[in-house]
C-alpha cells in the first residue's frame, strides 16, 4: 500500500516512505530552486570545450549556485565533497570532478542540485566536445527523447510504472540498455525521497501519480548492455561492458491537468548541440 502524505507550508518533512503531496508554496519554491539549477547548466554550456577540466567546471556550479542564494545539494551528502557530477562517455553517473580534462570527441553529463531556501533543483544535461560521431550525438538525442516520453507519461491518474514503461519502448527501439540500477526519485524539502523512480518498468503497475507529487525522472541509456558497476572511489558508476551512457534529468510535479518542468532552460538549450 502507498501512503501519501499532504505537506503543508514550512512543515519539517522526514524520509518515512510516504510519498509527499504538496501545494502553491512547495510549487513556488521548487520553480525557483528548478530555475536556478537549470540557469546555471545554461551558463555551463558556454565553457565546455576540449582542455577544460572537470575541477573547472565544478568550481563554476559552486560560484553560480552560491550567487544565486543557494547551496550545493551534494556538499557533504553522504561523504560527496563536490558541487556537481560530471560523468564522461562510459560514466553512467556520480562521475567525480577531477583534474582531467575534457577532450574532443567527448560527451559529458553535468548535474546540478542547487539547494535553495529548503527546495531541490536537480537537473542533468548532456553536452559534447568539440566534433562528436554520429553514433554518440545518436545515443544523446534518444536519451533526451527518453525524458520527455517519461514526463508525457507523467500525468495524474496514471500509474508510476507508465513513466519506465515509456522510456524502455522508447530506448528499446535503438537496441540500447535501460540503467536499473539507480533510479529517478521524489525530492523537495529531501533531495532523495520516495518514490523510486525506476526507468525500465511496466505500463500500470506502481503507485497512482497524484497532483502535489514532486520527483525527477533521470533515465541512463547505454549504448550497449544495461549493466552498471561502481568504482572503488565509491561513486563513479561505469557501464560494465565499457560502452557509452548518457543521461538527462529534469525535475517535475504533477499538477491537476499535467506536469510541470521545474528545470525546463530559461534559455531553450535543452539538448545538444547548443
Ligand atoms: N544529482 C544526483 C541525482 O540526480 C545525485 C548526486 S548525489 C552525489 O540524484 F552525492 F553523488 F552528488
Ligand atoms: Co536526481
Ligand atoms: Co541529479
Amino acid at each position: 500500500m502507498t501512503e501519501y502524505q499532504l505537506i503543508e507550508a514550512d512543515e519539517t518533512v522526514y524520509r518515512d516512505g510516504t510519498i509527499k503531496l504538496h501545494g502553491p508554496e512547495g510549487f513556488e519554491g521548487m520553480r525557483r530552486a528548478g530555475q536556478l539549477a537549470a540557469s546555471i547548466l545554461d551558463d555551463i554550456a558556454t565553457m565546455i570545450e576540449p582542455g577544460v577540466t572537470t575541477a573547472a567546471i565544478d568550481d563554476r556550479v559552486r560560484e553560480l549556485t552560491l550567487a544565486g542564494g543557494a547551496v550545493p545539494a551534494t556538499m557533504g551528502y553522504r561523504g560527496y565533497a563536490h558541487s556537481c557530477c560530471i560523468s564522461i562517455n562510459h560514466v553512467i553517473c556520480h562521475g567525480i570532478p577531477s583534474d582531467k580534462a575534457l577532450k574532443d570527441g567527448d560527451i559529458v553529463n553535468v548535474d546540478v542540485t542547487p539547494l535553495l531556501d529548503g527546495w531541490h533543483g536537480d537537473t542533468s544535461r548532456m553536452f559534447f566536445v568539440g566534433d562528436v560521431a554520429l553514433k554518440a550525438k545518436r545515443l544523446v538525442d534518444v536519451t533526451y527523447e527518453c525524458l520527455m516520453l517519461g514526463i508525457e507519461a507523467a500525468q495524474p491518474g496514471a500509474r508510476l510504472g507508465d513513466i519506465g514503461a515509456a522510456i524502455e519502448a522508447h530506448a528499446r527501439q535503438f537496441r540500447y540498455g535501460v540503467v536499473r540500477e539507480f533510479c529517478g526519485h521524489g525530492l523537495g524539502r529531501l533531495f532523495h525521497d520516495a518514490p523510486e523512480v525506476i526507468h525500465a518498468s511496466q505500463a500500470g503497475t506502481g503507485p497512482e501519480l497524484k497532483p502535489g507529487m514532486f520527483f525527477t525522472i533521470e533515465p541512463m541509456i547505454n549504448l550497449g548492455k544495461p549493466h552498471a558497476k561502481v568504482l572503488s572511489d565509491g561513486w563513479t558508476a561505469v557501464t560494465r561492458d565499457k560502452s557509452l551512457s548518457a543521461q538527462f534529468e529534469h525535475s517535475i510535479g504533477i499538477t491537476e491537468t499535467g506536469n510541470e518542468i521545474f528545470t525546463a532552460s530559461p534559455k531553450g538549450l535543452h539538448q545538444p548541440p547548443y
